[in-house]
């Protein structure tokens, strides 16, 4: 079974709400899920090379992603993530800067494969949102599926 681990950043749980309904994307479509908040301890032992796609989200707070989110992203810059399938999301009020910021470094620092774009969603409570962080995580399970295939296409 494939693995995809979400690691959210949040203060007031939106971005968490989000975080479990991608997940819920992610089993629906038969992909192993695992939740963590960026400021949990376990993550200072995790092998990020078992999974095969990473999730990231944060908050977003006077116009940056949350201070745990960037810590993470610089621990995040010693594993080698190359080629895993990546996404970025996140609550938002109106500007919503933090999942383009986390998008953009899992692409160009990490060179991770990312899906066509970020999730931003303004509460994880409405039932339009509800869907698209659903299928959010559907798009995910599905670009890592693209990718076992494109990896056993005869050249
Ligand atoms: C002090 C403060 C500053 C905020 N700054 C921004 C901002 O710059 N841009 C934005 O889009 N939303 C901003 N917001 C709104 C939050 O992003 C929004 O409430 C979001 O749902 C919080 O997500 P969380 O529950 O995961 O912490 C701000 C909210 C507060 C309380």
């Amino acid at each position: 079974m494939k693995k995809a681990l979400i690691i959210y950043a949040t203060r007031t749980q939106n971005t968490k709400g989000i975080a479990e309904l991608i997940a819920e994307g992610l089993r629906m479509s038969g992909v192993e899920a695992k939740l963590l908040n960026a400021s949990d301890k376990e993550i200072e032992d995790l092998n990020f090379e078992e999974y095969d796609a990473l999730v990231l989200g944060s908050a977003t707070y006077h116009g940056e992603m949350m201070q745990s989110m960037k810590t993470l992203l610089f621990k995040l810059e010693k594993d080698n993530l190359e080629g895993k399938v990546g996404g970025a999301f996140g609550a938002f009020g109106w500007s919503g800067e933090a999942p383009d910021r986390i998008f953009d470094t899992m692409a160009n620092v990490f060179n991770m494969k990312m899906v066509r774009g970020t999730l931003r969603l303004k509460s994880p409570k409405l039932q339009e949102a509800i869907q698209m962080a659903r299928e959010y995580g559907k798009e995910i399970a599905q670009k890592m599926n693209e990718q076992e295939t494109n990896m056993t296409d005869p050249l």
